[in-house]
């Protein structure tokens, strides 16, 4: 059968390791390969056996446990999906930028180890033929809270650590970005690329290259003109946006309709803006109850505080709670750095690395990316 998975397990636990194979005796949508108790042979074996999927025991014990385990598939390049098997008492959260793409907790049936594994096979699929960018949707139901001055520093810091990254100016119809960059209106837009048989060479005529490093898909200069981009023309777009670059940015506006929900279906993760402020925080929440019916896994949005140091006497706790979390990242108040930034339509982690807010921005783009982003040069 050729559509069968082919799974590596990373277990040294026998009596788990015998679990497993007697769940998949019985079945062939699932071909296992090997069982491997020694975490250091693990890199060796994937190139070896090319399994689409692999699990990770995160009690792993030995000289490399088991999360230093999946650490390293994740870093290692080569691109297969990894389940974590845990125990309940050791909860572990699918996390996909460091390379937990799903999670088993003992004891677990054949159906849902079956399941789970032709879930994790099918999404890194379909993330494959889209390219292996990861894109980001700054996004917030409320106008107003920070998307395109934080969506452009965030991808100028993105870019700062050497990723090849993009930024997608989504306000169609307003073009914020056109204006923070003081852009010629006869600049470019999503509109002059090919909708059939675009390609990576039309890409060079289209995108607008900042000095700060980034390259930037404009939207149209005219608000009738955001009309003429059609869901599929985006969806090619994002596609080959995804194969050509590593990050893709997307600052979206405040609106729920077609075009905006494409851009955050396409997205891994949708970075949501709050600020200190009650009728933000209700249309966040209304937001979130929108994503939970959509279907969106509750990972795949991280909320963002902006501002986070002016409360304006109002309580975090109060935030948390509706928010049913607190917000993964934090962004300061920039005060006339980011007024003096956005109007001389600079960077202001470029224009001033060391400023509060410019760590933040950088702190954020190292923790969306699970990796070490090294303080933007300055200029
Ligand atoms: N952390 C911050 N510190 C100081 N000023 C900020 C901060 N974040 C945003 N601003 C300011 O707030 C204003 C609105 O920000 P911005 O345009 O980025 O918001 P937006 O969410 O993109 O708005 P819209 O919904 O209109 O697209 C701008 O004048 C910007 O300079
Ligand atoms: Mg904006």
């Amino acid at each position: 059968m050729t559509d069968q998975i082919r799974l590596l397990v990373v277990e040294d636990v026998p009596q788990v390791a015998q679990y497993i194979r007697g769940l998949l005796n019985s079945q062939t949508a699932i071909k296992l390969l090997d069982v491997v108790s020694d975490g250091n042979r693990v890199l060796t074996l994937i190139a070896e056996l090319r399994p689409d999927v692999v699990i990770v025991d995160a009690l792993l014990q030995g000289r490399v446990k088991g999360m230093s385990v999946v650490a390293q598939i994740n870093q290692s390049g080569l691109h297969v999906p990894v389940i974590v098997l845990t125990v309940p008492q050791q909860p572990v959260t699918v996390d996909v930028y460091n390379g937990v793409h799903g999670v088993l907790a003992m004891p677990f049936t054949g159906y849902e180890l079956v399941t789970r594994l032709q879930q994790v096979h099918v999404t890194s699929k379909v993330t494959e033929g889209t390219g292996t960018a990861r894109m980001i949707s700054v996004f917030a139901p409320k106008g107003g809270v920070g998307k395109t001055t934080i969506s452009f520093n965030l991808a100028v810091a993105i870019g700062q650590t050497g990723l090849r990254t993009v930024l997608i100016d989504g306000s169609l119809q307003f073009g914020d970005m056109r204006a923070l960059l003081k852009v010629p209106i006869e600049a470019p837009s999503l509109l002059d690329l090919p909708t059939d048989r675009i390609q990576e060479s039309d890409l060079a005529d289209v995108l607008w290259r900042d000095p700060s490093g980034i390259d930037i898909l404009l939207a149209p200069p005219r608000i009738e003109m955001a009309e003429m981009v059609t869901v599929r023309d985006l969806e090619k777009v994002l596609s080959l946006l995804r194969r050509v670059y590593e990050v893709v940015i997307v600052d979206t506006p405040a609106v729920v309709n077609d075009i905006n929900l494409a851009f955050l279906d396409s997205s891994d993760t949708i970075l949501e803006v709050v600020t200190y402020d009650s009728t933000t925080i209700h249309s966040t929440m209304v937001m979130a109850d929108a994503f939970r019916m959509i279907g969106y896994p509750p990972t795949k949005v991280r909320y963002l505080i902006n501002r986070a140091d002016s409360t304006g006497g109002f309580d975090p706790e109060v935030l948390n709670r509706a928010l049913g979390r607190a917000p993964e990242h934090s962004v300061a108040s920039g005060g006339a750095l980011v007024v003096r930034a956005n109007n001389e339509g600079i960077p202001f982690v470029l224009a001033d690395p060391s400023a509060e807010i410019s760590q933040d921005v950088t702190r954020t783009a190292n923790e969306l990316l699970g990796r070490a982003v090294p303080a933007p040069a300055r200029r």
